[in-house]
């Protein structure tokens, strides 16, 4: 089989949009440095495959995250991409970089704990939300779209489990900053549907529209699609993924690749909720990327479509 059987179930949404965040948050994590070239190759063959928003990179330190230090390089060489290219801002110095390149859409990156914010952007929370505002604003004024990443949102592997009540001062602290959109990161894995759902509910109830948020799971504890599900049927319709399951986090340890792309296109294609995405091209994509990366893809999707008998 190719392809599942389409069995549409009531009180989901008729289309997802898939944000597609393998060279980003999947090649930030590897070892060894990724040529230029097979990056911007890979961003190509994304887009072919039919996914409309896929990360590009990040504007950050190059000392902080050495994979993603060429972004000057590939970003131009993604100029005839007809899809959209978000990409990683901490801070005016980032935005500025990426605004000289022609970005048009950004993301900063809050934390909901003290720990991560300190360990991935070196400020407490609220020195990192003064950091954004700048940036936020900046960029609003110049019509660049700006999504606002809430990582930790449901466990921190330093802190424990994270109260919803503080994920949620975070996250409208992000919207009222004038982000577009909210993105939920499960950044180490851990959460299960019925927190999902309640963060997304609490969220609901101090104003955080759901239509604003998307869903950022990473798989360490094989919930990122039942996650991704409970989400959809709350009313989410951006779900992040990364193809062939990349991923991780260099400032979070535990935490292991995103959601599989192709695991995620599975499901819905047999949900019967479009995604625009052809799973054969991407699966190619995943496998071709695998053999640069010298290992193979941890996506169950992957495996099963391209194990040859
Ligand atoms: P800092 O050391 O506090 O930086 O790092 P600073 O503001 O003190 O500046 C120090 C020097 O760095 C200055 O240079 C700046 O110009 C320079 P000097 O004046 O000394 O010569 N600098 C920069 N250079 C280039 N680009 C920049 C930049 N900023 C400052 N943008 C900083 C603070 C935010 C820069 C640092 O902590 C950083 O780069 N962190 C990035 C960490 C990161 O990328 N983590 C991974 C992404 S988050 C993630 O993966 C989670 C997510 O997927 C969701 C989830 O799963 O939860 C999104
Ligand atoms: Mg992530």
């Amino acid at each position: 089989m190719t392809l599942p059987m389409v069995v549409p179930v009531d009180g989901l949404p008729p289309r997802v949009r898939i944000h597609e965040v393998g060279p980003r948050d999947g090649l930030q994590n590897e070892k060894t440095v990724v040529p230029t070239e097979v990056k911007a190759e890979f961003i190509h063959r994304l887009a072919t495959a039919g996914l409309t928003t896929v990360e590009a990179t990040s504007f950050v330190h190059p000392k902080w995250v050495p994979q993603l230090a060429d972004a000057e390089q590939l970003f131009p060489m993604l100029a005839d991409l007809d899809v959209e290219l978000p990409v990683l801002v901490p801070n005016e110095r980032g935005l500025d970089r990426a605004l000289a390149l022609g970005a048009r859409r950004i993301a900063v990156f809050a934390s909901a704990t003290e720990t991560f914010a300190s360990r991935n952007l070196n400020r407490t929370v609220d020195e990192s939300l003064t950091m954004f505002e700048p940036v936020v604003a900046r960029a609003r004024a110049d019509r660049v779209q700006v999504r606002g990443y809430l990582s930790m949102c449901f466990g921190d592997p330093w802190e424990g489990p994270v109260p919803v009540p503080q994920v949620v001062r975070v996250a409208k602290a992000l919207m009222d900053l004038g982000c577009d959109e909210l993105s939920l990161g499960d950044t180490i894995g851990v959460a299960t549907p019925g927190h999902v759902r309640a963060l997304l509910t609490a969220l609901d109830e101090a104003g955080v529209p759901t239509t604003a948020v998307g869903v950022h799971f990473h798989d360490t504890y094989g919930q990122a699609l039942s996650n991704t599900l409970a989400a959809l049927q709350h009313g989410v319709t951006t779900v992040d993924a990364s193809a062939g399951g990349l991923g991780g986090c260099p400032y979070a340890k535990s935490a292991t690749g995103n959601l599989a792309t192709e695991d995620l296109v599975w499901m819905l294609q047999g949900l019967g909720v479009e995604t625009g995405v052809d799973l054969g091209l991407l699966t190619a994509t995943s496998v071709w990327m695998a053999e640069r990366l010298g290992r193979p893809s941890p996506s169950r999707t992957v495996r099963a479509l391209s194990h040859k008998e």
